[in-house]
């Protein structure tokens, strides 16, 4: 984990000229100051909520305090002191390979106010998240997004996808594994506590992970004030024959006409082990009762479509889910392991300057990468841009197909041979958002 606290940095100084030329200011907000509660109401503005209670501020405010959070006010509005732009950073870490985690300066709550949109608010905040994460040291970048038509000009790009995945019960007659331990139901009391501790050992596993917070645990656990479906959350720990945690699905179910056929709304299922998987998935789909199991965040491809009998009663439907942002190219690239050897010349385009440049890229026997700039004249074997190296940075997508797509160029060898050193040991999956 990086050792440098976001929350020491200093404002950009280019985002805060660029921003006062509009006749905009350019702050820092402390989550423990009189800020703190205008900044919150302008998030839940932003992202189409209602006005929060005390409750759900405070609860929002232990989040808050461990993040970097930025506004920008126009203090001619009638609610000078409520921001028109907000957003937040931390320092976190991805897992590049499994058991292998890279600093990560994560963004969120980018919202600017509807009066005041589409007058450059985003791209001041946004180029001051990035040179203030560059300028740390950060290597990348990462967000999750609401619409995907945002954040590409400002050098992100698809890196992990999920699927949204929907199973008619009725057609999903398991012919999965049976596995050994068994699955109790666990109290409310604490639940937060133990999916963070399952997630943490799951997230460190897979690539494209990233850690949840207390935050995310107590509102998947629903004991986060405003939670409609709180008092409905049910859990269910698989424990193996050593009586250990190895998997926690949290759900609800919601009421249906058809009082046999209800809908069971996945919140988490995180599974530490393929046995894990198999008997909480099976729990889920034969629960009495239910007709349609929901649940989002899945794997591309969701190995439970191996484990019953009909795999179309299973609907996975794919998305973009994690954007990275690579800006420091020798640093992200060093920042896993790899599959294949691997040794071409490659210029990467950034408009913004971060990620701009031509390296050699060797990657030896050992997986490991060792990545230094092309002298002039030297030949180059591939070219893409900073977004395209996002893409294909944890294996998630080839650069054979964006070459197709004609955002990636070079010799068809070259390009296979990145194919082949890039191919993830493990589909790369951010199981939650952030
Ligand atoms: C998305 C949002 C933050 C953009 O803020 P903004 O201040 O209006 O954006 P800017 O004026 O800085 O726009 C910068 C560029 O992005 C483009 N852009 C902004 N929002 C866009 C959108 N939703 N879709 C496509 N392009 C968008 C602008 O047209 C502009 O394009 P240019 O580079 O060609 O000039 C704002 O619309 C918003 O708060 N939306 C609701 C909350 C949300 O979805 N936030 C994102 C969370 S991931």
């Amino acid at each position: 984990m990086a050792s440098i606290d976001p929350l020491t940095l200093p404002l950009d100084q280019t985002s805060a000229d660029d921003l006062a030329a509009a006749g905009l200011e350019y702050a820092r907000v402390d989550a423990d100051g009189d800020a703190y509660r205008p900044f919150q109401r302008a998030v839940a503005r932003g992202f189409l909520g209602g006005e929060s209670t005390d409750d759900e501020a405070e609860n929002a405010r232990l989040t808050l305090r461990t993040r970097r959070l930025t506004a920008v006010y126009d203090r001619d509005g009638v609610e000078a002191g409520v921001p028109v732009g907000t957003v937040d950073s931390w320092a976190t870490e991805l897992t590049t390979s499994p058991g292998r985690q890279t600093d990560l300066w994560a963004i969120s709550a980018v919202t600017v106010a509807p009066t005041h949109r589409r007058r450059g608010i985003a791209r001041a905040m946004l180029g001051g998240e990035l040179r203030t994460a560059a300028a740390a040291g950060f290597a990348l970048a990462g967000l999750t997004v609401t619409e995907a038509t945002i954040y590409g000009r400002w050098g992100f790009s698809p890196a992990t996808w999920a699927s949204d995945v929907e199973i008619d019960t009725t057609r999903a007659r398991w012919t999965g594994p049976t596995p050994a331990g068994r699955l109790d139901f666990v109290p409310r009391d604490g639940l937060a506590d133990r999916i963070g501790a399952v997630h943490d050992r799951v997230r460190r596993q897979r690539p494209g992970s990233v850690p949840g917070w207390d935050g995310r645990w107590r509102g998947v656990a629903g004991v986060a004030p405003g939670d409609k479906q709180g008092e409905k959350v049910r859990a269910v720990v698989y424990r193996d024959t050593e009586g250990v945690d190895r998997g926690i699905v949290v759900y609800t179910i919601a009421d249906r006409d058809d009082f046999a056929a209800h809908d069971l709304d996945v919140r988490a299922l995180f599974a530490e082990s393929p046995d894990a998987y198999a008997a909480l998935w099976r729990f889920v789909l034969e629960h009495d009762l239910v007709g349609t199991v929901k649940a989002w965040l899945q794997a591309p491809v969701p190995p439970v479509q191996w484990m019953v009998a009909d795999r179309r009663a299973v609907t996975a439907t794919l998305t973009d889910h994690q954007w990275l942002r690579i800006l420091d190219v020798p640093r992200a690239l060093a920042s896993r392991a790899y599959t294949a050897p691997l040794r071409v010349a490659m210029r990467v385009t950034d408009p913004l300057g971060f990620a701009d440049g031509a390296w050699h890229v060797v990657i030896a026997d050992d997986g490991e990468a060792v990545v230094e700039p092309v002298a002039d004249g030297d030949a180059i074997d591939v070219e893409m841009t900073v977004n395209a190296l996002g893409s294909i940075l944890l294996g998630g997508t080839r650069v054979t197909e964006l070459a197709a797509a004609g955002i990636a160029s070079g010799q068809p060898g070259a390009l296979a041979a990145i194919d082949r050193s890039f191919a993830p040991s493990m589909t790369p999956l951010l199981d939650i958002w952030y």
